[in-house]
């Protein structure tokens, strides 16, 4: 019944979410411990209406209005998607054929994995080198078909200087770069200039972080008209609802009270970062939503088991080059305390084991 290829592939693995009933501290996805701006609300209201029997607007004016004003990019610049996973199943749709190839370093967002295989392209990894540095010559050398950065990357939280990515965009010549940014309002800086100077950047946002809005599935791509123009080609005629519209113009409209939560969430981030370093991982500095917390030379599963027994969730991922880290979402301060409460003995048994076995 199924192409061999979706047979044989994995299916993308999700953080767990949990029910409605469970009581679990959950740092494993990266949302926003803090609730969306309260014009969300009043614009679901106000949008449940009779005008729901007609369809959206297929090219999501008043979102994408809303952003052109916000981020300074003209409105035929930007697409809107449902979330950026959906932009991102639009990108590798409309630009990989079978055996054509995608680069990205590694590890990075496995999603991509998932779309390389649906489309049974070739993907070129490009492990980082140490202190999560990208090996930009030998992705600019590669020249593959798409080339993608996920910048703040998941799940190290490092950052690439945009300088950096500028210089990629050139060495490509031509074939289309797209730089991640679902995390990079939790960081120093963005990509958007590149646009000015670089027709084959994309750049992709979503409102799933910074404006707590994971649950409503919003997501912008920013390129130039000629990028946007193919990418239309292949996505669904109505992809946004009409809430989903006016919950994303809302929150566009209010981006004080996001940057107060990000203030918020990057405040926290320092502390944990610190506490988690006393307590012997190592901690790449962050510059997104979560921290990776290692321990080289370690297995990191039972400490993310012992902390799903407190009822916390980290998430693991069981990969040959992550098995010594888990990765955790900055929640509140008072979920974070007891994150720290339960951690703290398990950090301390598992740096014994070792010191017993040395
Ligand atoms: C790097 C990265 N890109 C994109 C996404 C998807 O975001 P969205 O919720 O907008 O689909 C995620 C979600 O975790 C992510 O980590």
């Amino acid at each position: 019944m199924f192409r061999p290829s979706i047979k044989k592939m994995e299916p993308y693995t999700p953080g767990e979410q949990p029910g409605a009933r469970e009581r679990l501290i959950k740092l494993n996805t990266n949302e926003n411990p803090y609730p969306p701006s309260p014009k969300v609300p009043r614009a679901i209201t106000a949008a449940a209406n009779e005008a729901l029997r007609l369809y959206p607007a297929p090219r999501a004016d008043m979102f994408v209005e809303r952003a052109s004003k916000l981020y300074g990019v003209p409105r035929e610049m930007i697409l809107a998607g449902n979330g950026s996973d959906e932009l991102l199943s639009m990108i590798f749709r409309a630009t990989l054929d079978r055996g054509d190839s995608v680069a990205y370093p590694t590890p990075t967002y496995s999603l991509y994995d998932t779309l390389a295989a649906i489309q049974e392209a070739k993907v070129l990894r490009f492990p980082f080198g140490p202190d999560f540095v990208v090996p930009l010559a030998a992705l600019g050398r590669a020249r593959a078909r798409l080339t993608i950065i996920c910048n703040p990357n998941s799940p190290s939280g490092s950052m690439t200087p945009v300088r950096a990515l500028g210089g990629l965009a050139r060495a490509l010549r031509g074939r289309l770069l797209v730089i991640d940014e679902a995390y990079v309002d939790f960081a120093d800086e963005n990509a958007l200039r590149l646009l000015k100077s670089h027709r084959n950047v994309v750049i992709l946002r979503t409102l799933s972080k910074a404006f707590s809005l994971a649950g409503m599935r919003l997501g912008l791509a920013f390129a130039h008209r000629e990028v946007i123009e193919e990418l239309l080609k292949v996505k669904d005629s109505y992809n946004l609802s009409r809430i989903a519209l006016a919950v994303g113009a809302a929150a566009l409209s209010d981006p004080a009270w996001m940057r107060r939560n990000v203030e918020r969430v990057k405040r926290t981030r320092a502390m944990v970062e610190k506490r988690l370093r006393k307590m012997g991982f190592e901690v790449p500095p962050s510059q997104a939503n979560f921290v990776l917390a290692r321990m080289p030379g370690h297995d990191l599963s039972g400490i993310a088991r012992g902390l799903r027994r407190a009822r916390v969730l980290v998430r693991y991922f069981s990969l040959p080059s992550l098995r010594d880290a888990i990765r955790i979402s900055i929640g509140t301060p008072a979920e974070m305390a007891v994150l720290m409460r339960a951690l703290e003995p398990l950090a301390r048994s598992e740096l014994a084991a070792t010191r017993r076995s040395a």
